[in-house]
């Protein structure tokens, strides 16, 4: 990072970085859009809308690879300081990346995930069974913890027995709780198990991947056993994260639930805006391949730069009245998704899956309240802004079935690629 601006303190891991960043991000954006960081080997962090997304779109500059270090590690990826291991593609350049993100993305369209709504509904319905008895739940380890989970086990086809201890695992890891490098390490080996055996649903992603070739090469089990691990990582925490915040807000603004109520239609925009203005994921990294320059600040060749896109999203050049939640807000990309070549793969999921539950939670728990003085936010967020707790409070209703079993079963149209 060839300019001489100050470094300042900031480690994005650290509690005063989760307690302060919007208002360290809205004055940066004002007066000085790329911060300096001489945390972790050093890195930048760049903060207004429309250098995010046009770096993002330039992978050939800003590469989202791994690279071996001097003393044996790897190094570069998408987060600071870099994941212990490569997560799949997310971690990948051209042209590997987009080999392997063309067999993925059949199974993540609009129409595939529109033909597997009422699957998701089913378990969207079973969770709300599990606990609509009880009056009371937390809605991080009860509600939002369990959505994601069963989803991408579904997709994957595997058992959904397993739910707890996988949720457990990706909610811990990316909290950085104590015991998740044990938990991660189960998991991987879970997931070797499944695959060697092949104990997997033979309609489900898990056999796809194994039957799916790059220019005439089979994937592999260690390749396929990582794109797995990367949709378990992609879409646990940043769905849990996003369902405590929509729960969150619909308690601190009455307002807003009651339109919601009355037009459900807007449902959709109220999920939008919650990515927007609540995105999960606070930013992405990269590696710089070639000098350029960023709103004034000079980068070199390995230099390391995060993308803020939780700060893009609340720029007020691109957003009016950028902090304020507006069910009305003008249609206009954010990035809570990212944006170029590594866009999420799974939004179009994530999307529906937080709709569908909204929609049902709305219905059977309307007066649902979020505990505010006992909810626990993240105390460090260098990839995921959630909460830790969230107990609520709500008027107890009936089952749709009984009995209530130990997981959902689920008899609608999975999610396939559609023919
Ligand atoms: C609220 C939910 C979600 C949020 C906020 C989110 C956010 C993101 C972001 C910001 C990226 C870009 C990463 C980068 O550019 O380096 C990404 C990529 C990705 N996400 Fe998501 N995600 C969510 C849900 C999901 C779900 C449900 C899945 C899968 C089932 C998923 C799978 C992926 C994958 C596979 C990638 C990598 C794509 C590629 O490299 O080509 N995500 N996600």
């Amino acid at each position: 990072m060839s300019d001489d601006r100050d470094e300042r303190a900031i480690d994005h891991h650290g509690a005063d970085f989760a307690r302060d960043h919007h208002a360290l991000y809205r004055e940066a954006r004002g007066s000085c859009p790329v911060l300096h960081s001489g945390a972790h080997g050093r890195f930048a962090i760049v903060t207004r809308y429309a250098d995010n997304r046009a770096a993002l779109r330039d992978s050939a500059t800003f590469s989202s690879g791994r690279f071996a270090l001097d003393n044996g590690r790897l190094g570069g990826g998408v987060a600071i300081p870099p994941n212990g291991m490569r997560i799949g593609m997310i971690e990948m350049d051209a042209p590997r990346a987009g080999e392997l993100r063309a067999i993925l993305q059949p199974w993540f369209t609009i129409p595939a995930v529109e033909a597997a709504s009422a699957r998701i509904g089913q378990i969207s319905r079973w969770l709300i069974d599990t606990l609509i008895e009880r009056g009371a739940c937390d809605v991080v380890d009860d509600l939002a913890k369990p959505m994601p989970s069963l989803l991408i086990l579904d997709v994957l086809g595997l058992s959904l027995d397993r739910w707890r201890d996988y949720g457990r695992v990706l909610h811990e890891a990316v909290a950085k709780s104590s015991g998740s490098i044990e938990g991660l390490r189960w998991l991987a080996a879970d997931l070797r198990r499944s695959v060697a055996e092949g104990d997997y649903d033979q309609d489900g992603l898990l056999a796809a991947l194994m039957a799916a070739e790059v220019q005439g090469e089979p994937l592999g089990a260690a390749m396929v056993c990582e794109l797995a691990m990367m949709l378990l990582f992609g879409g646990t925490d940043t769905t849990i994260a996003a369902i405590g915040h929509m729960l969150r807000h619909l308690t601190e603004h009455p307002e807003d639930r009651a339109r919601l109520i009355a037009e459900p239609a807007r449902i959709g925009a109220a999920v939008e805006e919650i990515f927007r203005l609540h995105s999960p994921s606070t930013g992405v990294a990269r590696t710089v391949m070639a000098p350029i320059e960023i709103a004034g600040s000079s980068f070199a060749p390995g230099d390391r730069v995060m993308f803020a896109i939780n700060s893009a999203n609340r720029d007020e050049a691109v957003f009016v009245d950028a902090e304020r939640f507006n069910l009305d807000r003008p249609k206009r990309p954010h990035l809570a998704f990212g944006w170029g070549a590594h866009a999420c793969l799974g939004q179009n999921l994530a999307r529906a899956d937080l709709r569908i539950f909204l929609t049902e939670i709305l219905e059977r728990m309307p007066d649902f309240q979020v505990d505010l003085d006992r909810a626990e936010r993240y105390t460090s967020i260098p990839l995921v802004n959630g909460h830790a707790r969230m107990p609520m409070r709500f008027t107890p209703g009936t089952p749709s079935q009984s009995p209530v079993g130990t997981w959902p079963v689920l008899t609608m149209p999975r999610l396939r690629p559609i023919a």
